[in-house]
């Protein structure tokens, strides 16, 4: 699908259904999806019930005709392995497929994306079904990538699953003692003496909310458990297709920051990142664009596929306010901007029952090309013919990474104290956003990347420092690298375990600093510190810390621990470790991170407003500018390099105005 001999421009198109729908109504359909420039589909991703209705009986004469039809036009296919929704016959005649939920519930058939990860029955019918539809469809050479399933995720709760948990941590830790000893049983007489006293923590167990649980230690194993069964189900599929059609790429569609299932550990298996974009009405575009930059991050930098994005309207949301005008088509290209090679949506046509029949469509109920909507798509589409293959490819080089880790994710959710209100995306949110309104390209990395190609890393809440990992810093700003962290940082090993000795644990010597208590505020309270010359509130979390070898850049104003140092700078080997003590308000951030970067001469790719989001992408055709303009007003930017609009042809030097309508994207091919 992307980076594939297969595909010569940005994909578009996306979930299609025609197996919901009157044969006779296909060939309207095509005419309708041509005339909008849609060139590829996704097909079969709820088949299994019409594709297979017994053990051993299946039927594939209706996705073979769609299949011709679909090549018959001239379109390229996302071929999907249908096993997101099990057949109800399944259910009724083989139990063990259904999932147990959180609550302890025992599900029926019903729903979807509804299968226990370690069902038996689920695992030889998913296989045989995926064997199948790749020996039955392996010469069709319109198959641009294998989508496997549909938006993996949940839990399940199932006493097959507490088996399976069992082996699990036997394999991971050998010994019960050694269960005992990483997850601290000692406290409140949990003591294992056998591995069959183990049960999965949920709200029959260790849990009284979803996030809240008595022992972190299970709760954490039983996160990794979960995300990596339901990874097997994944890999599962993936194997027999890639040994029957080792030369299409396969991928799943996945969520953003989507908290149940470890993405970085998912992507070392897909070919492929791919994922669906569904903001609130009200997303800051920062927030749209970190999901973007964070699936980019997942394999290194690698061109993703935006694989899902309503063309207008959800049905899901408590309001499903519209697109506005130019909305989709901006919101496409940020994809675009940020390392997309698809621009591709759910669905291709409503549906007229069930749940999502009036989630947007490019066919709408209506069924003919005059609508807004339909015409907006064939607008892009026609844009997206134009830029070919010029873009595709294409990196963002930067020089600046945040750190983002799903095990660190789990466990600050899990922390009984110190806030109900520290959560770990949003302290991430707040020093994305700094590069991100800058128009600094930043890379999202996990704790096993390199460190080495960039001058700053910033590592918001690194509650968890894994084994290693303190090392892996140490040797980055020793050579030279910024590091900046936060409060409720080096507290915890991989377990969950306090690093004793004082916070921030492992990172202390690398800080110069240590902390010796920290104090939560209540929401509406706040502490208060002045940096160069600006007053800023201190909220959330205020460490009280001390420096061992560190510079306090300034102090708490008020309370007893006045004067106290909140935010720190240890020089370290050659390079320089920043503490921030404290949450406080995006001009702090800004001004704090802008200086940082000023001084490891990281530079903007431009100064805009920040409604205008600028980004970068490079490749073998050149260096592209993608700027968006978010704004209801237009916008004029003064261009600090020359450079022509690949869509109008035209030709900008430096100095010259760029002016950028309401929601207008321009992409500039920098000379
Ligand atoms: C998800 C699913 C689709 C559809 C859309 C609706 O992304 O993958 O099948 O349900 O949501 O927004
Ligand atoms: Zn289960």
């Amino acid at each position: 699908m992307i980076e594939n001999s297969r595909v010569q421009k940005i994909l578009y198109g996306g979930d299609y259904n025609p197996e919901q729908w009157p044969e006779e109504t296909w060939a309207e359909d095509m005419r309708l999806l041509k005339l909008a420039h849609i060139d590829v589909v996704t097909l079969n991703v709820f088949s299994w019930a019409s594709l297979q209705s017994d053990d051993d009986v299946y039927h594939f004469e209706k996705l073979d005709k769609i299949m011709n039809m679909v090549r018959d036009n001239g379109m390229k296919v996302c071929l999907a392995t249908a096993t997101g929704a099990h057949p109800a016959w399944m259910a009724r005649k083989y139990p063990d497929i259904l999932r147990t939920e959180f609550n302890g519930m025992k599900r029926k058939f019903g729903s979807r994306h509804n299968s226990c990860p370690n069902s038996p029955t689920y695992f030889k019918f998913a296989k045989a079904l995926a064997t199948k539809l790749a020996e039955r469809y392996k010469d069709y050479d319109n198959i641009v990538a294998w989508h496997i399933s549909n938006e993996f995720g949940g839990e399940c709760y199932c006493e097959n699953c507490e088996k399976k948990f069992r082996e699990w941590l036997k394999a991971k830790y050998k010994t019960i003692d050694a269960v005992n000893q990483a997850w601290d049983t000692a406290f409140w007489g949990h003591t294992f003496y056998d591995f069959d006293d183990i049960v999965a923590p949920n709200m029959l167990s260790e849990h009284f909310e979803y996030n809240r649980t008595t022992f972190q230690g299970i709760s954490l194993d039983y996160k990794r458990f979960n995300s990596e069964s339901i990874l097997n189900c994944f890999r599962l599929e993936y194997d027999v297709i890639h040994e029957i059609t080792p030369e299409i790429p396969i991928t799943t569609n996945l969520m953003g920051t989507y908290q149940p299932l470890d993405y970085q550990m998912w992507a070392k298996y897909m070919d492929f990142i791919s994922w669906d974009n569904y903001p609130s009405n009200d997303a800051p575009l920062e927030d749209i664009a970190l999901r973007h930059d964070l699936m980019r991050g997942l394999k290194q930098g690698k061109p993703f596929a935006l694989m899902e994005q309503t063309p207008s309207v959800t049905n899901w949301l408590p309001y499903n306010a519209l697109k506005r005008p130019g909305v989709m088509r901006l919101w496409s290209y940020q994809a675009v901007a940020h390392g997309a090679d698809t621009v591709m949506f759910f669905q291709m046509k409503r549906s007229i029952g069930a749940c999502e029949k009036y989630h947007g469509a490019v066919i709408d109920h209506a069924g003919h090309e005059n609508t807004r909507v339909f015409r907006e798509i064939t607008a892009l589409g026609a844009e997206l013919d134009k830029i070919g293959s010029l873009t595709l490819g294409a990196r963002t080089e930067s020089k600046a990474a945040i750190v983002f880790d799903w095990d660190n994710w789990w466990a600050t959710d899990f922390s009984a104290g110190p806030s109900v209100n520290l959560h770990y995306c949003d302290e991430i949110f707040n020093y994305y956003k700094v590069f991100n309104n800058l128009n600094i390209p930043v890379d999202f990395i996990s704790v096993e990347d390199d460190l080495s190609k960039y001058d700053l890393v910033v590592a918001p809440v690194l509650y968890m420092v894994k084994p290693g990992y303190d090392e892996k810093i140490r040797t980055f700003v020793k050579e030279g690298g910024r590091f900046v962290t936060t409060f409720f940082s080096g507290y915890v090993d991989d377990h969950d375990l306090v690093t004793i000795g004082g916070y921030p644990g492992k990172l202390r010597d690398i800080l110069g600093i240590w902390v010796e208590e920290e104090d939560a505020l209540p929401e509406d309270a706040a502490n208060s510190f002045t940096y160069d010359g600006t007053n800023y509130p201190a909220t959330l979390i205020c460490d009280l810390l001390h420096t061992e070898g560190a510079e306090a850049l300034c102090s708490y104003e008020k309370d007893f621990y006045a004067g106290m140092p909140v935010l720190t700078r240890n020089h370290f080997g050659k390079g320089e470790a920043y503490y921030v003590a404290t949450r406080s308000n995006a001009e702090f951030y800004r001004t704090f991170i802008g200086e940082i970067c000023k001084e490891a001469g990281i530079k903007p790719i431009i100064n805009t407003p920040d409604c205008i989001e600028v980004t970068k992408r490079a490749n073998a055709n050149g260096t592209f500018l993608f700027f968006l303009n978010h704004a209801d007003e237009s916008q004029n930017i003064t261009l600090n390099c020359d450079g022509v609009d690949i869509l109008s042809g035209t030709t900008y030097k430096t100095g010259d105005i760029l002016l950028l309508a309401a929601k207008d994207v321009v992409i500039l091919q920098v000379k």
